[in-house]
C-alpha cells in the first residue's frame, strides 16, 4: 500500500492513497493528454454557461476561462507537468487551473462529471478526425481525378481473377477508386452528422439539478443539439465505432489501390513508375526500388480494423451507464486515426507523383485475347448468331490463335472463315482495343466519352463540398 496522500480531486472519503499498481492501471493521462485542447474548449464553454445561468459569478467564469487559456498555452509549449496521480487529462487540467486561479477554479466542475466531460472531449476529438479524413480523402480523390484526366482514353487490360478480361481505359480504372473513396467520404460525413450532439450536461448519468442551459453549450461547441438521454450519453461510444467502421472500409479501399500499385510497379507489369519520393532502396541490391509506402498502406487496414474489433469488445456487455472499461476506448481510436491519416496522405502523394506508362498499358491491353468478347458481340450483331453460339465460335478462334502463339487480330480472314464461313473483313474493326473501349458507351462504361463525363461530375462535386 502506498502511503501517499489520497487523491485531492476525489479523496475526501479515503484514508490512504492508492497502491502504485492501482495508480498505474487507473491512469489514462499517458494517452488522453491528446484531448487537452478539446477538454479546455469544453470547460471554457461550460464555465460561460454556468455564469450565464447564474450558477457561478461572472468574475469566477472570467477567471476560469482565462486561466484555462493559460493552461492550454502551457500544454502547447510543452511546459506542463502531467501527473499520473491525477489520473487523466480532466483532473490534470482542473488541478493546474486551481493552482493558477485558486478558489474560482474549484467551481468549474459544478453541474458536470468526468463522465459527460470525457464523452464530450472524445466526441470532439473524433469529430475533428472525421473532418481531417474528409479533407484527406478529397486530396486522394483530386489526385485520382488528375490521373484519370491525363489518361482518360489510354487503353489497358481490365482484369477479373487477375486474368486479362477486356480492355478498359486508364481513366476508367482511376475513376473506379474515385467512386470508392467518394463513398468513404460520405460515410465520414454521415457519421459526423450523427455524432454531432453535445454530451455536456448529462453529468454523471442522471443529469443535474443545477439550472444549466445545454443548448447554450451545444451551440458554443458547434453541436447541432444536446443529447437527449443522460444515461445513453455517458454510456455511448457508437460515434467512435462509426468512425472506426468508416476508417476500416476506407483503409480496405486504400489497401486495394496500394496492392495494385505494388503489382503495377513490378518489372513484370511496368504499368506505373512510382516516384523516388515514395519509394525506398535496398541495402544490398543496388538496382532495387521498392514500393514500401504502398505496402505499408496495404497493411494499415489490419490495425484499423483491429481497433474496431477491439472497441466493440470493450463495449460489448457493459451495463448502463458509464464503466471504467470505457477508458480503454481511446488508444485504439488514436492509433487507428493516426494510421488512417498517414495512409491517406501517402496514397495522395503516391498517386499524384506516379507516372503511368502509356506504352506498357497499351501493349498489355491487347494481350490475353482481351477483345474476344467484342468478337463474340460482333458475331451476334453482324451475323445474327445467338450469343451462346457466338461464344462458342469465338472460343474456337481463341484456341486457334493460342495454338499459333498469336493474338486474335493476327488471324487471317481465311482462318476465321474456316471456323465460321460468314465472317467478313469487318470483324477486324472490333478486334482493336481502341475500338473496343470506345464502343463501351453504356452508362458507367469504360468509353472515354463516359469517363470524361464522370471526371467532370466528380470535379464539380468535390470542389463544391
Ligand atoms: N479517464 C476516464 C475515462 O477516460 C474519465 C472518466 C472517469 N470517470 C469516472 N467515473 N471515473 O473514461
Amino acid at each position: 500500500m502506498s502511503d501517499t496522500a489520497s487523491n485531492k480531486m476525489w479523496g475526501g472519503r479515503f484514508a490512504s492513497g492508492p497502491d502504485a499498481i492501482m495508480e498505474a492501471i487507473n491512469a489514462s493521462i499517458g494517452f488522453d493528454k491528446r484531448m487537452a485542447a478539446q477538454d479546455i474548449e469544453g470547460s471554457r464553454a461550460h464555465a460561460a454557461m454556468l455564469a450565464a445561468c447564474g450558477v457561478i459569478s461572472d468574475s469566477d467564469a472570467k477567471a476560469i476561462r482565462e486561466g484555462l487559456l493559460t493552461v492550454l498555452s502551457e500544454i502547447e509549449a510543452g511546459d506542463f507537468n502531467f501527473s499520473t496521480a491525477l489520473e487523466d487529462i480532466h483532473m490534470n487540467v482542473e488541478a493546474r487551473l486551481v493552482e493558477l486561479i485558486g478558489e474560482a477554479g474549484k467551481r468549474l466542475h459544478t453541474g458536470r462529471s468526468r463522465n459527460d466531460q470525457v464523452a464530450l472531449d472524445f466526441r470532439m476529438w473524433v469529430r475533428d478526425q472525421c473532418d481531417a479524413a474528409i479533407g484527406a480523402l478529397e486530396a486522394v480523390i483530386r489526385a485520382l481525378l488528375d490521373q484519370a484526366e491525363a489518361g482518360a482514353d489510354w487503353v489497358m487490360p481490365g482484369f477479373t481473377h487477375l486474368q486479362v478480361a477486356q480492355p478498359v481505359t486508364w481513366g476508367h480504372h482511376m475513376m473506379a477508386y474515385v467512386e470508392m473513396f467518394a463513398r468513404d467520404l460520405s460515410r465520414f460525413r454521415d457519421a459526423r452528422v450523427r455524432m454531432n450532439e453535445c454530451p455536456l450536461g448529462a453529468a454523471a448519468l442522471a443529469g443535474t439539478s443545477f439550472p444549466i442551459d445545454r443548448d447554450m453549450t451545444a451551440a458554443a461547441l458547434g453541436f447541432d443539439r444536446p443529447t437527449a438521454n443522460s444515461l445513453d450519453t455517458v454510456a455511448d461510444r457508437d460515434f467512435a465505432l462509426e468512425f472506426l467502421g468508416a476508417s476500416s472500409i476506407c483503409s480496405m479501399h486504400l489497401s486495394r489501390l496500394a496492392e495494385e500499385l505494388v503489382i503495377w510497379s513490378s518489372a513484370q507489369f511496368r504499368f506505373v513508375a512510382l516516384s523516388d519520393r515514395f519509394s525506398t532502396g535496398s541495402s544490398i541490391m543496388p538496382q532495387k526500388k521498392n514500393p514500401d509506402a504502398a505496402e505499408l498502406v496495404r497493411a494499415k487496414v489490419g490495425r484499423i480494423l483491429g481497433a474496431q474489433v477491439g472497441l466493440t469488445m470493450v463495449m460489448k456487455g457493459l451495463p448502463l451507464a458509464y464503466s471504467k472499461d470505457m477508458q480503454e476506448d481511446k488508444e485504439q481510436v488514436f492509433d487507428a486515426a493516426d494510421s488512417l491519416m498517414l495512409a491517406l496522405a501517402a496514397t495522395a502523394g503516391m498517386v499524384a507523383d506516379m507516372t503511368a506508362n502509356r506504352d506498357s498499358l497499351a501493349a498489355a491491353a491487347g494481350s490475353g485475347f482481351s477483345t474476344a468478347t467484342d468478337l463474340a458481340d460482333w458475331l451476334v450483331r453482324a451475323l445474327g448468331l445467338p450469343f451462346r453460339e457466338a461464344h462458342h465460335v469465338t472460343g474456337a478462334l481463341v484456341k486457334m490463335a493460342e495454338d499459333r502463339g498469336c493474338d486474335l487480330p493476327d488471324l487471317t480472314l481465311e482462318d476465321m472463315q474456316g471456323v465460321h464461313g460468314e465472317i467478313t473483313e469487318d470483324v477486324f474493326g472490333v478486334l482493336g482495343v481502341e475500338n473496343s473501349v470506345a464502343s463501351r458507351v453504356s452508362y458507367g462504361g469504360t468509353a472515354p466519352v463516359r469517363v470524361r463525363e464522370q471526371i467532370a461530375r466528380w470535379r464539380a462535386a468535390i470542389t463544391q463540398a
